[in-house]
């Protein structure tokens, strides 16, 4: 049997930090109400030349460097994106531009927001167990600072800019176990960038993130512990069995409340919210980079990922790392 496998990962990160502190001078927000509520301390916003190509570039020339191959084995390229570098060509195929790798497939997932990461990997999962490629760089890179309405309070302190990859590719021992993935239109107005494509940019609001906060994370801690039943049953195995949890970044009361689901040690989860802030696709790459690198997650490592987000969309992966 087929199996696909993270063999590198990598990240970037914009240079600029922009603290609760700073915030503080925005709009009217403390820094004890952001930490509190979200646990968040600081985040990154990118400057001009950091684009979502730009920090995709970075971060997979990171992950193919760690995995120890080349632009030119990679067969498959996925970008998720909420906030792609233009509606067309797509992200992806600016990246494989700069690559140089012209050929092989290559496409954004653009509208799953912070589900987006989990998605990605699930397809190109699909397609290396199915023997369709062998290499595929799957990549989250968002530049949240620009779709955030940086005079709403409520959203404005949320959200951060970066990349992360990760070179999933053909084994035969086993590295992902399965994928699982879901949405619900019923609940498509709880967060939602309705800037629509023959209607004039300028409808107030249309460019910016809303979210109804407080219905999207009872919604999160809801679906999202369901899922965790749902993943650990189809594989036969206990919630013993997860080693670490990687989870998207939004909200540390969220996060805590999965880590109690599995019966985890905050220890035992992946964590960047507090220096990186909801990084929609990217944050679950950016968390795995960061506690790889700092070799917490080690080969071996049985890893729960999810993600939730706008649509509503939601999913996990089991992976053996
Ligand atoms: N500073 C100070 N006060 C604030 C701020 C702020 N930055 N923002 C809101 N408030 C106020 C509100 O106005 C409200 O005041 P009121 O009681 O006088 O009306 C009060 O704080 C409480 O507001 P709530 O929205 O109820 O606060 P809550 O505890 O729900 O926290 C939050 C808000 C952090 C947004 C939380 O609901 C959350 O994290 N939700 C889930 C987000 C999520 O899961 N996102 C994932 C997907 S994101 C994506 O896909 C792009």
């Amino acid at each position: 049997m087929k199996y696909s496998k993270i063999i590198g990962t990598g990240s970037y990160l914009p240079n600029k930090v922009l603290t609760n502190f700073e915030l503080e001078e925005m709009v009217e927000t403390t820094h004890d109400w952001i930490v509190e509520r979200t646990g968040i301390h600081e985040r990154r916003i990118a400057d001009e030349t950091e684009t979502p190509v730009y920090m995709a570039e970075m971060a997979a020339k990171d992950a193919m460097e760690k995995a120890g191959i080349t632009a030119k084995d990679i067969d498959l390229i996925i970008i998720a994106t909420t906030t792609p570098e233009k509606m067309f060509p797509s992200t992806a195929c600016m990246l494989q531009q700069r690559l140089g790798i012209g050929g092989c497939a290559a496409f954004d997932l653009n509208s799953t927001a912070c589900a987006g990461y989990i998605y990605a990997i699930s397809i190109a999962d699909k397609y290396i167990k199915s023997g369709a490629c062998k290499n595929a760089l799957v990549i989250g890179s968002e530049v949240m600072s620009k779709v955030v309405d940086w005079s709403d309070r409520s959203t404005c302190v949320l959200f951060g800019d970066g990349a992360g990859a990760v070179i999933l590719s053909e084994s035969d021992e086993p590295g992902i176990l399965s994928t699982h993935i879901h949405a619900d239109g019923t609940h498509k107005d709880v967060l939602s960038l309705n800037a629509s494509i023959g209607k004039p940019f300028e409808v107030e609001k249309a460019l910016y993130v809303q979210m109804k906060g407080n219905q999207l994370f009872k919604l999160a801690v809801n679906l999202l512990g369901k899922l965790f039943d749902e993943t650990l049953e189809h594989n036969n195995l206990q919630k013993s069995d997860v080693d670490w949890l990687v989870p998207h970044q939004a909200n540390i009361r969220i996060i805590q409340s999965m880590a109690k689901k599995l019966s985890l040690p905050l220890e035992r989860v992946a964590i960047t919210l507090d220096k990186h802030g909801n990084t929609s696709s990217a944050s679950i790459p950016l968390a795995l980079d960061k506690a790889v690198s700092l070799n917490q997650i080690k080969r071996g490592d049985m890893l729960m990922l999810e993600g939730i987000g706008g649509g509503l969309a939601w999913g996990s992966a089991l992976i053996k790392y």
